[in-house]
């Protein structure tokens, strides 16, 4: 197709995962791979068979129409901003910015651009958290005024590399004491509550497993929403434990409660049940999922997630019709916002600290 948005991904790990969407979507293409590292580079590269190969972002930015950041998280922001200036779209991986200072920089560089951005938080578009705020939104669980969101993934192993120097996540998720990497967390349950989190409270467990680390094993954010809910986010990226990602929900009619593992499944109540009756499982209420996620596009059979293929599918979409993207750069500022200033609250012994809305700032 010759007006197809050509598509370069940067960071070659993560970034393949972008591969089986975009291949699927007929108005995009792959042309180019991006990676510093020039082995991982080339492997990926033939494995794909993408054709040009880049180890540096900004030759880059002139062959492609739309780049993909699955870079270490303190280059979404430089590199988003390089290609938003070059007039090129950006889908930047989680989190959208590590600190508050780069929020301002990202949201001024998205206002002057003509160019789109979006943040790629995945977990808004799992399939269970889509069910839930499909059901949310046609008023199943009531009013909503109580979430939770953990993300319990020991990945001290991914601290160091194999020669024992220390990577980007031993600065950006574990190096700094406040709620890193929150957005898997707070985005789906902040999007079945429908506002924003105007103020955060936060406190940690102290340091046990790995003391070479600012941040406390688990870090706790009690997220107040602006219309007054509340959302409990629990991040733990070091005690040694299996992982899970666990959200619950409760509304004046209902409630929700994802799994803690072993095999229990994830399951909701609603008040017109019978007197008797406790919990149904989530999977009953399959038929309650959006119109797509029922009988979805011919285009995305060949894409094992669903979720990856939405994901990618609206912010093309929001391209190809020039809309907004359903994660644009205010709700990514929604998203991260939160993590970066509970450093604040937890210096000062959870005291509350308020979260700018970047839709009002002037610059
Ligand atoms: N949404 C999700 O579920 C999910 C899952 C994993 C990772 N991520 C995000 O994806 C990003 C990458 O994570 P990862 O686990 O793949 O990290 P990684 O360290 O395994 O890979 C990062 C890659 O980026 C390359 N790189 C570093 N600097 C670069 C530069 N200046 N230009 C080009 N390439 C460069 C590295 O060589 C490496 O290949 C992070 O932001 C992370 O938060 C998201």
């Amino acid at each position: 197709m010759a007006n197809e948005l050509r598509v370069g991904i940067v960071g070659a790990h993560r970034g393949s995962s972008y591969m089986a969407p975009f291949s699927a979507i007929a108005e995009t293409e792959v042309t180019a791979f991006c990676d510093i590292n020039e082995e991982t580079l080339q492997s990926v590269a033939e494995r794909f068979n993408v054709p040009q190969q880049f180890t540096d972002y900004e030759a880059m930015l002139d062959a492609v129409d739309l780049v993909v950041l699955a870079t270490p998280e303190n280059l979404h922001v430089p590199q988003s901003i390089a290609a938003l200036e070059a007039g090129k779209h950006v889908i930047s991986e989680v989190t959208a910015a590590v600190n508050l200072e780069e929020c301002y920089d990202l949201v001024r560089a998205v206002r002057k651009s003509s160019a789109k951005y979006t943040m790629a938080e995945n977990t808004c578009y799992s399939k269970a958290n889509v069910l839930i705020r499909n059901m949310v939104d046609s008023g199943m669980f009531g009013d909503v005024y109580f979430g939770e969101g953990e993300y319990l993934h020991n990945v001290k192993s991914l601290h160091h590399d194999a020669s024992g120097n220390p990577t980007w996540r031993y600065y950006w998720q574990v190096g700094i004491n406040r709620c890193n990497y929150a957005t898997h967390s707070l985005g789906p349950v902040l999007q079945w509550f429908g506002g924003r989190v105007a103020s955060v409270c936060c406190l940690g467990t102290g340091v046990h497993t790995d003391p070479e680390h600012a941040m406390e094993d688990t870090v706790m954010m009690l997220c107040k929403t602006d219309c007054g809910g509340l959302i409990k986010i629990r991040i733990d990226m070091l005690s040694n434990r299996p992982a899970n990602s666990y959200f619950s929900l409760q509304g004046t009619k209902g409630c929700y409660e994802g799994s803690r593992g072993l095999g229990a499944a994830p399951k909701i109540w609603l008040d017109e049940f019978s007197v008797t009756e406790q919990w149904r499982p989530l999977s009953q209420f399959e038929d309650c999922l959006p119109e797509r996620w029922q009988n979805p596009p011919a285009e995305a059979e060949s894409v094992g997630d669903l979720g990856e293929y939405f994901k990618v599918r609206d912010f093309v979409d929001s391209i190809l019709t020039d809309t907004t993207p359903p994660i644009d750069v205010y709700t990514a500022m929604d998203f991260t916002v939160p993590g970066l200033v509970s450093e604040q609250s937890i210096a000062n012994g959870g005291a509350p600290i308020e979260v700018p809305d970047f839709r009002e700032i002037d610059f």
